[in-house]
């Protein structure tokens, strides 16, 4: 596996010849880092579900370098898909629309649409252009684990079992980008991330939130997006989210440390926390949290931690973001301290 700590024409080029020949480079975007193949080539596609341990029904986004590249990829296009890709692209945005004949169905798991994104990342584009192809990419994490926000988070969980990383630094928003589906009448918000429900409703109206952006599905349910079904985000430890007020949160934190047990909480509890805490930003920044979570979520691992309480964000913002990867990474725990008070 070779590592590119220097993107300069040279080395772009090599790693656009890996993904011409159907080989898998991680790269990094605006949001977490992507496993990357020629998205034309499903034999390429294929890789990638091997290298992550990704299920095969869980379909991939295809990223591409300018606005105008979409027109090939979808047979429809409605008006507020449009409007929407204006003002947000290139940048953390994915829109699902149906898909026209040209990408392969490994790519969309054998769905009639596929999710698009323009990253806003220099790198990823020129990589993308250079290699002459769309890109198909999920996360660049073993499927399961939380995204990767550094190239060694890509490392760790990749190590031999991919061609090469890209390492273009820290990410920028640090959590995936927002989905937007547009195969109903009302725009339907499948996943939130850097952009906010709030940015997209001003931009075209009316949206409708899926009940998985908060709940757990019951068995057997459909979902309209498969990545819903699995377990995500999770570091070895178990997770708990801690819903509850400052002051219940420290008496609660306080009082349940122990060999194994770690505090994830704000800049403004770490102080008052005995030990074994760590903050992922102040509770009302919400695109500090969203740059912090997922490395904060690794740390646990280097830790060996045994149970990870966290402190449950405002779903507001960007927030709705961050508390939806907490509380999937929590696989649906949760702890209400409001709830113990009121009995
Ligand atoms: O920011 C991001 O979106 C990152 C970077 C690398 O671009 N990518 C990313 O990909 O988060 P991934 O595979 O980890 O998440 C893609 C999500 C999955 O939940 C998948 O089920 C959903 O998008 N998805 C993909 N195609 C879909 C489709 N046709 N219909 C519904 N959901 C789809
Ligand atoms: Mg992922």
């Amino acid at each position: 596996m070779v590592i590119i700590n220097k993107a300069d024409e040279k080395n772009l080029k090599l790693l656009s010849q890996i993904i011409k020949d159907g080989g898998l480079v991680a790269i990094p975007t605006e949001t977490v880092y992507g496993l990357a193949a020629n998205a034309l080539d499903g034999h390429a596609v294929a890789k990638i579900f091997v290298a992550k341990g990704r299920p095969q029904d869980n379909p991939l986004i295809v990223h591409i370098a300018e606005k105008n590249e979409i027109f090939k990829l979808i047979s429809t296009f409605p008006k507020k898909a449009e409007i929407l890709i204006n003002k947000f692209w290139p940048g953390p945005l994915t829109v699902i629309l149906p898909k026209s004949n040209l990408i392969p169905d490994e790519v969309t798991a054998g769905l009639n649409s596929i999710a698009i994104r323009m990253p806003n990342h220099d790198l990823a584009r020129q990589l993308i252009k250079l290699s002459g192809v769309p890109l198909a990419a999920p996360s660049a994490n073993r499927s399961g684990s939380p995204s990767p926000t550094r190239a060694q988070h890509v490392v760790n969980d990749m190590d031999g079992k991919i061609d090469a990383i890209l390492d273009g630094g820290e990410c920028s928003v640090g959590i995936e980008s927002t989905v937007v589906s547009f195969l109903e009448e009302i725009p339907i918000l499948l996943r939130p991330g850097g952009i906010s429900a709030d940015e997209i409703k001003e931009t075209i109206g009316n949206l409708k939130i899926d009940k998985a952006v908060f709940n757990e599905l019951e068995k057997g349910s459909k979902v309209s997006s498969p990545g819903m079904k699995y377990k995500h985000y999770a570091p070895k430890a178990e997770v708990i989210l801690v819903k509850g007020k400052q002051e219940e949160f420290i008496n609660f934190a306080n009082s349940i440390l122990g060999d194994g047990v770690y505090i994830l909480c704000f800049d403004e509890d770490i102080e008052l926390i005995d030990k074994n805490a760590f903050s992922y930003g102040k509770s009302d920044n919400f695109e500090e949290q969203a740059k912090k979570i997922f490395s904060c979520l690794r740390k646990f691992d280097d830790l060996n931690a045994k149970i990870v309480y966290a402190r449950a964000p405002i779903p507001n913002g960007v927030g709705l973001a961050v508390y939806n990867r907490l509380i999937r990474a929590a696989g649906f725990k949760v702890v209400d301290l409001n709830k113990n008070n009121k009995k």
